[in-house]
């Protein structure tokens, strides 16, 4: 009996998995490299529903129903409807939608015709939170998750000529989603990302890793994963600039394995070297820059190409802070990015989710190390049977998207879940071996605010660090909690005491220009967070295993549970610089240690 119990109980878990899976996303895991294919921009302006009863569901609203007869009318309609630029936030682009966290209905008229023996993908950069996608009034599939790609191949649905694409966006924030409900930063929702038609031949090169591994620096162990009927292909990889040509075949699956060496010159922060890498099969060419690079941990430190470096990190989110809007854009990365080498940086922590390509491109030719992060933030539903399946999906796609951008040194898998939370130890310990069985060539880490600090000691003792690279933590004495001692003095019992440690948050608020008491915190004074800096590094002075630092975080920026009416006006006040770019006196302590360590 109980073996009959077991099997059934396999198959409705395998059942749920299965509908569940199909209800979360049935969008596809976006093609690799996406901006090198024969693509069709459909950024610019569309047409826009605003939905705030979610009514357009039970008037179909994608079918754009017509009146046919004189006594008809139709209570809605995309013709003469409102019109929002994409990519971008929808909150920064209409006064009526600012707070708005609910249904915005697009709509974008397409002219195609695909070539003949052609395949056509309809490609999302992002869409926050969840996107259902209708054309010519057939919901062709849904994606949820706000900061990956998705897509979906329409080669059988597209019409020659004129077609109506229609995408239902809904920002609201889910109990079970990944951010759950409660989180520090703007709920900008939208057509966050760029959207592109991109037509492939029948078979396409649809994945390629092409790195180097932990140990090694010319030796390159990858795949080439092919899409479409024609699986078994000769392929080549070719590196123009080492007059290197590799040769291999795929097999029936599709896929081949890579194994090569060459003598590269390294990548790296002091010289951020990028090849141009050639993919070809028989039908596909891939034109793709990559950096060759291998980080790893020994003992308790990081070490970059065989070099030990530490990390001068700070805290990024995706945030235009002059324009006060979901940053998508080069240029918003470039201004972003540039901030931060401005400030001494060698790494950037992109804060809380992934954020868009071009800041993991523009980081690469800048000579910035990424660590790319899930928002797997706090409070999350770990025991919901969707939770997982979300969160593997998520994984999934952050790591296909920039497998092979070798700026990327970190992939963090949360940030400040709770131990009590019933299954997160279980779901995060699972997901860590996921991505590591993914990605062997990155560092991994879990960021955890939980250790307790008592007695001037920091007891850190997640069990999550057991299977991390990195003992990564976020504090804040000085700021949310008093310091206990002299903070030169504070003790740390680590419960991995041979893991290098890394400091992912500290920090404080300030108003630029705020004036006051300097030693109330209360009156948010330049001086006071300036202190707590001063304060701060003189405890990483004597911190042990220290590999890394990132302040929370470089620009002040736009979180509506910063109430404050006069010193915080809806903004986490934290940054070393004002929105407006006023660099904080914090800034300066900041710089002044990071230029201490030698290049
Ligand atoms: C937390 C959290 C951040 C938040 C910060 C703060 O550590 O990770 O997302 O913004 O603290 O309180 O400002």
């Amino acid at each position: 009996m109980n073996k009959l119990k077991s099997v059934s109980k396999e198959l409705v878990f395998i059942f749920l998995s299965v509908f569940v899976f199909s209800y979360v996303s049935n969008g596809q895991t976006a093609m690799i490299n996406s901006q090198s294919r024969h693509l069709t921009s459909l950024n610019g302006d569309w047409n826009v529903i605003i939905d705030p009863t979610g009514l357009g569901d039970w008037r179909q609203v994608w079918q754009e129903k017509k009146p046919e007869k004189k006594t008809d009318f139709v209570e809605y309609s995309f013709e003469g409807a409102p019109v929002l630029k994409v990519p971008g936030d929808f909150n920064s682009q209409m006064p009526e939608l600012t707070y708005f966290e609910g249904v915005v209905w697009y709509k974008k008229q397409i002219n195609y015709t695909l070539r003949k023996g052609k395949r056509l993908f309809l490609y999302f950069g992002a869409v926050n939170y969840k996107a259902d996608v209708f054309l010519n009034g057939e919901r062709i599939g849904s994606h949820e998750g706000g900061f990956t790609p998705f897509q979906f191949e329409i080669t059988e649905k597209i019409k020659d000529g004129v077609n109506a694409l229609i995408v239902k966006v809904d920002n609201k924030r889910l109990k079970n989603g990944i951010p759950g409900l409660g989180y520090d930063w703007f709920n900008y929702g939208g057509i966050t990302r760029e959207v592109n038609l991109i037509e492939t031949g029948h078979t396409y090169i649809e994945d390629y890793q092409i790195q180097l591994p932990k140990e090694s620096r010319k030796e390159i162990s990858g795949w080439i994963k092919l899409n479409g009927a024609n699986k078994e292909q000769g392929l080549k990889v070719k590196i123009p600039e080492l007059g290197l040509v590799y040769s291999t075949k795929s097999d029936s699956s599709g896929m081949a394995r890579l194994k090569f060496q060459a003598s590269f010159k390294p990548w790296s922060p002091d010289n951020p070297k990028l090849y141009k890498v050639l993919v070809e099969s028989e039908t596909d060419t891939i034109e793709d820059e990559i950096g060759f690079r291998n980080i790893e941990v020994r003992g308790n430190k990081v070490f970059l190409n065989g070099k030990m470096i530490f990390l001068k990190g700070v805290n990024i989110h995706e945030e235009n802070p002059y324009k006060g809007a979901k940053a998508f854009s080069s240029e918003d990365a470039v201004l972003l990015l540039n901030s931060a080498k401005e400030l001494g940086c060698n790494l950037v922590r992109l804060a809380h989710y992934p954020h868009n390509e071009h800041m993991i491109k523009q980081a690469e030719k800048m000579g910035l190390m990424v660590w790319s992060e899930l928002p797997i933030y706090q409070h999350i539903e770990f025991s919901d049977t969707a939770v997982p399946l979300k969160m593997e999906l998520m994984l999934k796609e952050m790591i296909q998207r920039d497998r092979n951008r070798c700026s990327v040194v970190i992939w963090s898998l949360s940030n400040e879940t709770y131990t009590s939370t019933p299954g997160r130890d279980l779901e995060l310990v699972s997901l860590t071996k996921k991505c590591r069985e993914a990605d062997p060539t990155r560092l991994l880490t879990h960021v955890v605010n939980n250790q307790a600090y008592n007695n001037n000691t920091f007891k850190v003792w997640d069990t999550l660090y057991r299977y991390a690279d990195l003992i990564s933590l976020n504090e804040y004495v000085g700021w949310y909690v008093p310091w206990q001692g002299k903070p030169v003095d504070t003790k740390w019992e680590l419960n991995y005491p041979d893991k290098p440690v890394f400091i992912s948050e500290f920090g404080a608020e300030a108003l630029y220009g705020s004036k006051g008491p300097i030693d109330e915190a209360a009156f948010w004074t330049e001086e006071y967070q300036e202190q707590i800096y001063i304060d701060q590094l003189k405890m990483f002075s004597t911190t042990p295993n220290l590999c890394g630092i990132a302040p929370w975080l470089l620009f002040d920026y736009r979180s509506l549970g910063r109430m404050h009416p006069v010193y915080q006006k809806g903004f986490n006040r934290k940054g070393l610089l004002s929105e407006k770019g006023e660099k904080k006196k914090a800034w300066q302590v900041m710089h002044e240690h990071y230029l201490k360590y030698k290049k």
